[in-house]
C-alpha cells in the first residue's frame, strides 16, 4: 500500500512540517509505504490557462506545461491514498498547495475512467494560526477539490497553533485509519 502526503508551506519546522511527521507516523504504523512531498521546494507555479482556457489538461489529462507537476502527477497514479496538508493563509489554502491542486484538478476531473484518485481516500488538512480564523472557509475550498477530483473524503482535520497537542494525535490516527480502510 503506498500513500501520499504532501505538505506545502515554506516553513521547514513549522505546524504544517509537523502535521506531514505525524500523518507519516500513523500511515508507517498501519503498514504503509509513504512518499512525502514538500511542494514548497518543488517548481509548480499557477496554471497557464493554456489556448483557450482549456489546453491538455482536458483533452490529454495532462499538463502541457513542463515542470515539476508531471512527475508529482504521474506519481499519484501508484499511490492508493492522498493526504494534502496546507497552512492557512487568508482564510484559504497557501499558494503552493492552490497551484499544485488547481493543476491535478484540471486534468483530473473529466479523466473519465482513466481518473487517478477516483476512488481512492483523501484526508485534508489545515493548519492555521493562532486564531483559526478561515480554517474552515480553507477545509471548505480543499473539500471542493477532492469533491472535483472524485476521491473519497476519508476526513478534513483542522489544527491551530492552541490545538496543536492533541491535534497531532489525531492526524496520526486518521492517517493510520486512512490505511486500514485500505486493507
Ligand atoms: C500569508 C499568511 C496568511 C495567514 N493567514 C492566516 C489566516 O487567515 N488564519 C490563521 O489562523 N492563520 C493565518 N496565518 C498563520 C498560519 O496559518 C500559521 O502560522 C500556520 O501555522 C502556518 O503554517 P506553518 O507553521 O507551516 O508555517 C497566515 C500566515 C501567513 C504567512
Amino acid at each position: 500500500m503506498k500513500i501520499t502526503i504532501i505538505t506545502s508551506s515554506p516553513n521547514k519546522d513549522g505546524l504544517t512540517a509537523a502535521c506531514g511527521k505525524h500523518a507519516k507516523d500513523g500511515a508507517i504504523l498501519s503498514g504503509a509505504e509513504v512518499s512525502l512531498i514538500s511542494l514548497n521546494d518543488l517548481n509548480i507555479p499557477s496554471c497557464n490557462a493554456c489556448d483557450n482556457g482549456w489546453g491538455t489538461c482536458i483533452s490529454d489529462h495532462i499538463c502541457q506545461v513542463k515542470d515539476d507537476f508531471q512527475e508529482v502527477h504521474a506519481s499519484l497514479k501508484d499511490s492508493d491514498g492522498l493526504i494534502i496538508i496546507s497552512p492557512v493563509y487568508w482564510g484559504d489554502l497557501s499558494e503552493s498547495a492552490k497551484n499544485f491542486l488547481d493543476r491535478l484538478r484540471r486534468c483530473e476531473a473529466f479523466s473519465g475512467d482513466t481518473n487517478i484518485l477516483a476512488g481512492k481516500p483523501i484526508i485534508s488538512v489545515a493548519a492555521a494560526g493562532g486564531t483559526g480564523n478561515g480554517t474552515v472557509s480553507c477545509l471548505d475550498t480543499m473539500n471542493k477539490f477532492v469533491t472535483h477530483l472524485r476521491a473519497i473524503k476519508h476526513d478534513f482535520i483542522s489544527i491551530t497553533q492552541k490545538t496543536r497537542d492533541y491535534k497531532l494525535n489525531t492526524i496520526k490516527e486518521a492517517a493510520s485509519s486512512l490505511c486500514t480502510s485500505l486493507k
